[in-house]
């Protein structure tokens, strides 16, 4: 059975073996490991050992030690040695890292200026808040199937939302329910057209055994705002659902085949909706604050 471990439920012992597991693990661990695990330990590990470390020293004009790149570049030679493509989006981004790392240590700049943002126009900044409020939780849709393409886009902005230690453990489940009907039945609404189903792979947080409870469950929340955010951008209306029941969930598990490293967070359904409903005003941002110091 997989163990949802996390710092909220082990024992002092038990996270000191992991932590010290952690740092030893051989070369013919790494390479046992499945992929799933080894792609999100380089993930957090170039987010530990160098992501912040070369940014503050670029910044700072400070050099780094020349060894800092050292956990990095075994990694990537474990990921050679696993035949992992060199496309894949860790690699490069890694890649990208270790070469910065090596620059600082030589003394030299590490030009950063191809990555900043477009400047956020005026235009863009008004377009922003009005995509945030008039985002509405809509329960009625309109007969019109939503193209793939649509739906994509709307769940890459999920996998584009902000997630602890960079660790990516977002999956998805997509139904339409035209082709599963009555599946998503027990939700206290009947729901959109297409269910949008937020899952995790547990395995990921293998890679920091430390990552708090709080801090999973706050990955998928992340993702499940760009999700609702990206979906009213993109044309789309819908609703965040609560899975109501475990039975609901098992019924899911059962369908899509998902064995026990997933788990299954929340969903949102969407489609083009038919409804426009009056804004669940919210509170004055004066009274949200609760202090100011
Ligand atoms: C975690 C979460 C769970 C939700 N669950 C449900 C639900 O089970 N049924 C429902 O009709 N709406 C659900 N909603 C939508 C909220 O009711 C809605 O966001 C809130 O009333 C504010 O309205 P607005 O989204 O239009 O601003 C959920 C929202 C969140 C963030």
């Amino acid at each position: 059975m997989f163990r949802d471990t996390s710092m909220d439920y082990l024992t002092k012992e038990e996270r000191s073996e992991i932590l010290k597991k952690n740092q030893q693990l051989t070369d013919e661990e790494f390479l046992a490991m499945d992929d799933t695990e080894f792609r999100a330990r380089v993930r957090e590990r170039g987010h530990h050992t160098l992501e912040i470390q070369v940014y503050h020293a670029a910044y700072r004009n400070k050099k780094l030690n020349p060894d800092q790149a050292d956990y990095a570049k075994r990694l990537l030679r474990l990921w050679e040695q696993k035949g992992l493509s060199k496309d894949l989006p860790e690699y490069r981004y890694v890649s990208f890292l270790i070469d910065s790392a090596d620059k600082l240590a030589r003394g030299e700049a590490v030009d950063l200026t191809p990555y900043k943002p477009v400047p956020v126009t005026k235009e863009m900044e008004d377009n922003f808040f009005t995509i945030v409020k008039e985002r509405r939780s809509v329960r009625e849709f309109k007969d019109i199937d939503v193209p793939d393409e649509v739906i994509d886009k709307v769940l890459e902005a999920g996998l584009w939302a902000a997630h602890g230690c960079n660790i990516q453990s977002i999956r998805y489940v997509v139904v339409r329910e035209k082709n599963e009907p009555g599946l998503f039945k027990g939700a206290d609404v009947p729901g959109g057209p297409v269910h949008l189903v937020i899952l995790q792979d547990m395995r990921c947080y293998r890679a920091n055994s430390f990552t708090p409870l709080r801090n999973r469950l706050l990955d998928a929340g992340a993702a499940g705002q760009n999700i609702v955010l990206a979906a009213h951008a993109a044309g789309l209306e819908g609703v965040w659902l609560t899975f109501p029941n475990e039975e609901f969930c098992e019924r899911l598990r059962k369908k899509f085949n998902l064995p026990d490293y997933i788990r299954l967070v929340t969903y949102v359904d969407v489609g083009y909706g038919d409804q426009t409903p009056h804004p669940p005003l919210r509170l004055d941002v004066k009274d949200a604050i609760l202090g100011r110091f």
